[in-house]
């Protein structure tokens, strides 16, 4: 039986990144598999020393969210990170088997340590084992993860190599990223420089949040970056337009995409088209998702309770891990 997992932020603002590269997925999966845990990865996030007025807001906002987008707690283990102390256990007893420069040269680490006035703090510097952890607890095998995740991964994978190598154990399953999709996804920036859609990004206009209204849906793709049109038939798209592609295979019509294949390939496009028409089918795809939010935000005590239901699953699922690795560490001492 293959085991699932995977978690996400609580920033406040899920992006059509979050959704596309990673919640979609989950969705699908809680159908296809038989053991899947979802977690909000609030610990996560306090590496940046969150408010703890906000911090709660945004933890139920991404309870509301995983289930307004299709989670089913009857199908999934849906809980939060900190409800859950056999993740930092486990985490503890990980971080002897990474080595602090495989954690230096984390290409997310050397972003903030790039970054002024980022505080280098250890938590930061640890953040691919405790990431490890959340997922090695549940001996997953399957992690639905964007294509930013991918070094996080193979981290996860090496010190769960390292440990079965030490003790002479297979116990400790080696985890695959995962998506239904060839290749992991990246959602592309609406800025069209090809980085990719981020909660980070300063200007909000780059990133189309579930939150959004339909006004501002249609406001940031129209603003959206194209280029100057195809010189050439049947010309290699710019990241700006493949981007805007990319979304609309994701929200329109097969039929209005290949409409629009076709006037790019036969120069005739006019993006200003191409941009209203992705709006419209934008809201429409976006809009049933943020009402359905907003609902589920305005019932705290059922999110409450999935996430109580959800904890107590995935608690039970971690001892188990955690016994088999205290065992097997020969942390049994009067037996
Ligand atoms: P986070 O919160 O940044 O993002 C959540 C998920 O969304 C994906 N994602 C994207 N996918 C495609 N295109 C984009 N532009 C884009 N932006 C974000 C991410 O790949 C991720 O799957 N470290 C993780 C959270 C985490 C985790 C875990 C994930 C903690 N422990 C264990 C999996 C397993 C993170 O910061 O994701």
């Amino acid at each position: 039986m293959q085991t699932v997992l995977s978690g996400s932020r609580p920033t406040g603002l899920f992006h059509l990144g979050n959704y596309f590269g990673a919640i979609a997925n989950y969705v699908k999966m809680q159908d296809d598999f038989d053991n899947c845990y979802f977690f909000i990865a609030d610990y996560h996030s306090f590496t940046t020393h969150t408010d703890p007025l906000v911090l709660p807001q945004h933890v139920k906002r991404a309870m509301a969210t995983y289930l307004a987008c299709g989670l089913d707690p009857n199908k999934a283990s849906v809980y939060v990170q900190s409800d859950v102390p056999e993740i930092p256990e486990l985490y503890l007893l990980l971080a002897m088997f990474a080595n602090k420069g495989e954690l230096e040269k984390c290409t997310t680490f050397k972003e903030k340590a790039r970054q002024k006035g980022q505080t280098l703090n250890a938590g930061l510097l640890t953040y691919p084992v405790l990431m490890a952890a959340d997922i090695l607890v549940h001996r997953a095998h399957k992690v639905p993860v964007g294509k930013d995740q991918m070094q996080h991964l193979e981290m996860a994978r090496n010190f769960a190599q390292r440990f079965n190598h030490h003790y002479d154990t297979d116990f400790l399953v080696l985890p695959e990223a995962f998506s239904y999709t060839e290749e992991l996804i990246k959602i592309l920036s609406l800025d069209g420089t090809g980085s990719k859609m981020s909660k980070s990004d300063n200007n909000v206009n780059n990133a189309v949040f579930l939150t959004d209204t339909d006004e501002a849906i249609l406001k940031k793709l129209k603003k959206a970056t194209a280029d100057a049109g195809p010189q050439e038939p049947n010309a290699q798209k710019s990241d700006a337009v493949q981007g805007l592609f990319n979304l609309m295979q994701l929200v329109s019509k097969p039929e209005t995409l290949a409409e629009f294949e076709a006037a790019y390939n036969d120069c005739s496009i006019r993006y200003g088209d191409l941009k209203v028409q992705l709006g419209k089918d934008m809201v429409d795809y976006v809009g049933p998702i943020r009402d359905k939010i907003a609902e589920l935000e305005s019932k705290p005590s059922y999110l409450k309770e999935v996430a109580a239901a959800g904890a107590e699953t995935a608690r039970k699922s971690g001892r188990e891990t955690l016994d088999g690795v205290r065992e097997i560490m020969g942390i049994n001492y009067f037996a």
